[in-house]
């Protein structure tokens, strides 16, 4: 898809569509758009009269203009929601919106009118260029035969937005990181192993030019990967342990890490997943070591100049009569031992020793993102993300670039009595508690193996996913997360 930013007035544009924002409760036609009204003989205030078109948020209305040699031969009208709460993503959602319809309406090129965000042109085509990109993301690797033929929309002009190039670049380059979120985590277990993982990294970092180091089992054992490697044990695959570096040129500003859950299946171990556990989606298991990657291809290409480590110990959650027993005990790379007492809460093992990893590279920030809990789920819904931190300027840090990026993040306690619920008479804690606040005492368990870095966690195992199409997110993988750590990345603090 091309994007074009240009200040073609609305009244001259021509192509196949053309779409309007209209605010909530303020569907005017005045001045130019009363002129545009004029021109089309009036199909404007038909079109609103006939779908009462009110402007609410993500809705749309469309209609064929003129004839042939109609200089446009759609109108779309597309709400932004009330003018006074207008938000980047309410400009994500409606271009998502403009783009779905002028796809329906077989349209090549789409001449695009929105309103420009707290008077910011560099952000308003981000969100714009995002909304579109990812609304029309279709995956059909699994269909023997794609089920999107046909016309596609090629061309988009950005109506009243010239010299916004740079940021449509970035934006293409965020979506391309989504997008290979949204594909890892789509694709099934079968396809996306802890092997394939390893190979996906290693040729981002040979296109790219990132560093790339993959710990083998072996590896894995000399550093005392006890916990990484208890979970590794059942399955048939080799585990592998994900090291990227981005290093930019000059002194880096920052230096990060992002650290991804990567199960790329978790059946639950020897408390195998039950029935209507949602076991056969748990090939999303590995959302955040997806995320992870995602933002790693992204920001090799943006190169930014901070330092950015990108993590992911990969393995699945298996049985076999190698499997680690519910009961016992492992140590962990930092000394630490966990009694195994249940097999399912094998995320935070694998997180555990991926956590010493990165501390030990002195970064300034550690922040990991996991499917982690259902008891996440339970609290915040599928749309909305938990964040934990120890560390207040990172926590709003995070909470300010997923408000740029329309992903919901919510802060959750770290509440220190609740360790008690992860107490063993045997080791120094047990791998799970009480099912009361199961998500807080997620994030306490990983706070074990961070000494001293400031450290942000994200369950994200609601918003991985999405069941229903919603603005630009169709039914499917997400690529949550993706769009927030590149945005903090950038971010200058
Ligand atoms: N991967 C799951 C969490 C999950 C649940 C992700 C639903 C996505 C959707 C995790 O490994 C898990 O099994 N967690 C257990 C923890 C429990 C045993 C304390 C859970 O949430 O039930
Ligand atoms: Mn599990
Ligand atoms: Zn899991």
């Amino acid at each position: 898809m091309e994007f074009r930013a240009t200040d073609t007035p609305r009244l001259d544009w021509t192509g196949d569509g053309l779409a309007i924002g209209f605010f909530e409760d303020a569907v005017e036609l005045t001045g130019d758009l009363a002129q545009l009204d004029d021109k089309f003989g009036g199909i404007l205030q038909e079109l609103i009269a006939e779908t009462e078109f009110k402007g609410k948020e993500g809705s749309s209305a469309s209609t064929r203009v003129g004839g042939s040699g109609s200089p446009v031969r759609k109108i779309i009208l597309v709400g932004l929601g009330k003018a006074e709460a207008l938000k980047l993503n309410s400009l994500r959602r409606s271009a998502a919106a403009a783009a779905r319809s002028a796809k329906k309406e077989k349209c090549k090129t789409l001449g695009l009118s929105l309103p420009v965000w707290n008077n910011d042109s560099g952000l308003t085509v981000q969100a714009i260029v995002e909304g579109i990109e990812l609304a029309l993301h279709q995956d059909n690797r699994f269909k023997s035969e794609s089920e999107d033929k046909g016309l596609q929309l090629e061309q988009v002009d950005l109506l009243g937005l010239s010299g916004q190039e740079e940021a449509i670049n970035r934006a293409k380059q965020i979506c391309a990181g989504v997008i290979l979120a949204r594909e890892l985590v789509a694709a099934p277990a079968n396809e996306v192993t802890p092997v394939t993982m390893a190979e996906t990294a290693l040729k981002l970092a040979e296109e790219f030019g990132l560093v790339a180091e993959i710990l083998e089992q072996e590896d894995c054992e000399k550093l005392g990967m006890g916990a990484f490697l208890g979970v590794a044990k059942a399955s048939d695959l080799p585990p592998k342990f994900i090291h990227l570096t981005y290093k930019p040129e000059g002194t880096p500003r920052r230096k990060l890490a992002i650290v991804g859950k990567g199960l790329t299946f978790d059946s639950g171990g020897l408390n195998i997943k039950g029935v209507g556990s949602g076991i056969e989606m748990m090939k999303i298991d590995m959302g955040g070591a997806a995320a992870t990657l995602g933002a790693a291809k992204a920001i090799a290409q943006l190169k930014p100049d901070v330092e950015v480590h990108f993590i992911t110990a990969t393995t699945e959650n298996m049985i076999s009569g190698r499997a680690m027993r519910p009961g016992d005990i492992l140590k962990a790379s930092n000394g630490k031992t966990i009694e195994v007492n249940n097999t399912d809460a094998e995320g935070r093992l694998t997180l555990a020793d991926a956590l010493v990893f990165a501390e030990k590279l002195g970064v300034d920030a550690i922040i990991d993102l996991a499917t982690l809990t259902g008891a996440c789920v339970i609290a915040l819904g599928d749309d909305i993300a938990g964040l934990w931190s120890t560390d207040d300027a990172v926590a709003n840090q995070l909470v300010q670039a997923a408000e740029v990026a329309g992903e919901k993040l919510w802060r959750m306690p770290l509440e220190e009595k609740y360790f008690d619920g992860l107490k063993s008479p045997i080791a120094d804690m047990k791998n799970t508690g009480p099912r009361p606040g199961g998500s807080i005492t997620a994030a306490l368990f990983l706070k074990q193996f961070i000494k001293e870095t400031p450290w942000a966690h994200l369950d994200v195992a609601g918003p991985v996913w999405a069941d229903k199409e919603n603005g630009y997110n169709n039914v499917g993988a997400t690529g949550y997360g993706v769009r927030t750590l590149v945005n903090w990345v950038l971010a200058e603090v």
